[in-house]
């Protein structure tokens, strides 16, 4: 299985490179990459499209416009990297509180994708998952995503995740409810035990491994409600690129940049995670002096 793994990797990292003009500064970035340690799951926070129109004193919604261009380009890059999972934050389940033009505008510019890139997606073996309160969704919205869905259920590249009507909290609170509705409906509600691993079974995610990298554009130093449980053990990538000009460029240097960090999970450098002691630390933990 690993060695499964990674020849898609590598093979991945080929078909980044062979889409590359060698020499340019996307191949050079691409060619620093290591393939044995990329990010299993990345997860972004595509923030700035306000920002960004205002800037070129534009109505908001250009922004979200020109927002869809990094979608597409990001997804490719992933899929050609070889990541295994990407989630997009696209819509929370505060956006409501938006004007309603510019949440109109955003259902618009969803189903616009949706249309466009289905031929990719499949092209390229993309699945597409939606994760939030997708039911709250207007109906022809949630027709479209859910033919887009069903249509790339069976592809095996990437898993694209389109976090939609998607609140960090929401989703721990439908979780706990989904565990007491089963032990309800199962009979054995008096006697259920919670775990981490039984939280984890019932998010929206239950089927992707935790994200690696978080990337948040636009320079905010925030979670803004996004993958709460997910993220205990991410690395964070903030950007001060606003979201439509997130390129390749900047998703490889973030890849690059994941690849230094030392991820202790709360452990020490170079220790493996079940905290395993020496022969050597416990004849140093039995000298210390106790008073
Ligand atoms: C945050 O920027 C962005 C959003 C709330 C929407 C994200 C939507 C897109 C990238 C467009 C298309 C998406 C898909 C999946 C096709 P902001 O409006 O909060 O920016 P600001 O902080 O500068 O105001």
């Amino acid at each position: 299985m690993a060695a499964l793994l990674l020849y898609y990797e590598v093979y991945c990292m080929k078909a980044l490179l062979d889409s590359l003009r060698p020499g340019d500064k996307d191949w050079e970035l691409a060619r620093a990459i290591d393939p044995d340690r990329l990010p299993a799951h990345i997860a972004i926070i595509m923030d700035g499209n306000g920002r960004w129109a205002a800037r070129r004193r534009l109505p908001r919604v250009a922004g979200h416009k020109a927002g869809v261009g990094p979608v597409r380009s990001t997804v490719e890059t992933c899929a050609r990297l070889g990541i295994q999972v990407l989630t997009l934050y696209a819509f929370s389940v505060e956006n409501w509180k938006r004007p309603r033009a510019e949440v109109e505008t955003l259902w618009r510019l969803l189903r616009f994708y949706l249309r466009k890139e289905l031929p990719e997606l499949q092209k390229n073996d993309i699945r597409l998952q939606a994760i939030g309160r997708l039911d709250a969704l207007p109906p022809d919205v949630r027709r479209e995503l859910d033919a887009v869905v069903d249509a790339t259920a069976a592809n095996r590249g990437l898993l694209v995740n389109l976090a939609i009507n998607y609140g960090g909290r929401t989703e721990i609170v439908d979780a706990v409810n989904s565990i007491i509705d089963l032990a309800r409906m199962e009979g054995r509600l008096s006697t259920l035990q919670v775990d981490e691993d039984l939280i984890s079974a019932h998010l929206y995610t239950s089927s992707s491994p935790s994200p690696d990298l978080l990337i948040r554009t636009s320079g905010e130093m925030r979670l803004s409600n996004f993958l709460l449980w997910q993220i205990a053990y991410a690395e964070l990538y903030v950007t001060e690129t606003l979201w439509p000009d997130f390129s390749r460029t900047h998703l490889l240097t973030a890849v690059l940049e994941y690849q230094k960090r030392d991820r202790r999970y709360g452990g020490l450098s170079g220790t493996p995670f079940n905290g395993d002691r020496s022969a050597d630390s416990e004849e140093m933990i039995a000298a210390l002096p106790v008073r």
